[in-house]
């Protein structure tokens, strides 16, 4: 396919860059009025309309107008859940915190009791349902937790679940490894017990079936201790999951020494932070993935995305889509609060939102920009004035095409 005449050709990384850190954010490079070439799901070629080669004999769509992205990149999702939590927003609305309505009965747990009675065919189905809204959103790769189990039998149907989205969506899935979500309740005096079973149980039948690629816990005050995710971290290694950590979403808590001390691929949330996060993650690989859109619907602070880039980190963007705190998986919107509410600039965002997305799955050498041979997921916008129209023009969106392996996806 060819595709002609494109107002902006946006995210030209060279193909080695493989993840933006600090300043460099602030450079997306764009090439105005260009072509772009797939071949067997993969950029061909790209270049201006003036070097258009003359003797292609592929189909071709104009462009005309609009800008081609690379699709978004979102690392950070709970999707597979089996019920929405629409009675805990009219709590949240009374003026319940997160924690007091985990504590009231909503919360993980709430969700955990209804997953564990749905089936995987139920869960697949509306997961599926939402993981394609997602792509007719402009997602172009994903990463999903379980962590809505709380139980060997539950937290395995749920990898299962994530196992045949990946075998089902023309798009890259990573798989996270997410028991240490909450404590179940008949584990609430006895949190040994409960990480025994991750560690004796559950980790080792997920390794055997290879259904998960990375491990998670929620490091947080009322839920994991910095301890307690240590020990559930060294565990994973065992099997070679690396760890995404839920750090510092309610209290700065040590999470983040203590998944930087496990070489973790990323620290996600951090809406709370300090001069020592900083300092801890500075000159570490690991990358610091943002969630705006979880601060906007909890109405707790946004993240220091400034801070964090000025002190040459590799910030990342994603949605957290989950039933409790993040009742949508719009990246787009994302994008948006990132320039509303976290100051970030147009460009630092969409960088943020594709390539660094894709480093904080691992998949930057074949997702997240457009460079000759990485692979044709892309999103074709409706025409639009600038890049920056579709950050400011939130909550009406600006994708009108998506492209996946080279081919239009219409659900
Ligand atoms: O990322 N913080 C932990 N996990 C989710 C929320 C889970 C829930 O409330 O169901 C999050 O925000
Ligand atoms: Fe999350």
């Amino acid at each position: 396919m060819l595709i002609t005449d494109i107002k902006g050709l946006v995210g030209l990384h060279p193909k080695d860059k493989l993840v933006l850190r600090g300043n460099e954010l602030n450079d997306l490079p764009i090439l105005e009025n260009a072509w772009l070439l797939i071949e067997d799901g993969l950029i061909k070629d790209f270049g201006e309309m003036g070097n258009l080669p003359s003797s292609t004999a592929h189909p071709y769509y104009s462009a005309e107008g609009r800008y081609v992205f690379p699709s978004w990149c979102d690392s950070h999702t709970h999707i597979v859940f089996a019920a929405s939590r629409e009675e805990e927003f009219a709590m949240k609305i009374q003026g319940k915190s997160y924690e007091e309505i985990a504590a009231a009965g909503g919360g993980i747990l709430n969700s955990a009791n209804k997953l564990q009675k749905a089936s995987e065919d139920e869960l697949f189905q509306f997961a599926a349902l939402r993981l394609k809204q997602m792509i007719l959103q402009g997602t172009g790769a994903v990463e999903i937790k379980s962590g809505y189990g709380l139980t060997a039998d539950s937290e395995i149907k749920m990898l299962r679940v994530i196992h045949r989205l990946k075998d089902q969506f023309p798009i890259p899935i990573k798989a996270t490894f997410l028991a240490a979500h909450a404590y179940p309740a008949a584990f609430k005096d006895n949190h040994q017990g409960y990480i025994d079973l991750i560690i004796n149980e559950m980790l080792p039948q997920i390794a055997s079936e290879k259904l998960a690629d990375y491990i998670d816990v929620f490091c947080e005050k009322g839920f994991f201790s910095v301890a307690e995710t240590d020990q559930i971290l060294k565990a994973g290694a065992k099997y070679g999951l690396k760890p995404k950590i839920h750090a510092n979403q309610l209290s700065v808590s040590g999470a983040i020494e203590v998944a930087v001390r496990n070489g973790a691929i990323s620290v996600d949330h951090l809406e709370e932070s300090n001069e020592e996060t900083i300092e801890t993650l500075r000159n570490t690989d690991t990358i610091v993935t943002l969630l705006p859109s979880c601060s906007f619907y909890l109405g707790i602070p946004f993240a220091d995305a400034r801070g964090f880039i000025q002190a040459e980190l590799p910030v990342a963007l994603a949605t957290d889509y989950n039933p409790g705190s993040t009742p949508s998986g719009n990246m787009n919107f994302v994008v948006s609060l990132a320039c509303i509410k976290m100051k970030m600039f147009p460009e630092q965002a969409i960088n943020a939102a594709t390539l660094n997305g894709a480093a904080a799955m691992e998949l930057s050498r074949d997702y997240g920009s457009i460079a000759v041979g990485k692979k044709a997921n892309l999103l074709i916008t409706k025409p639009m004035p600038s890049i920056a129209y579709l950050p400011y023009s939130f909550g009406e969106s600006q994708v009108d095409q998506v492209i996946l392996n080279g081919e239009f996806y219409n659900g």
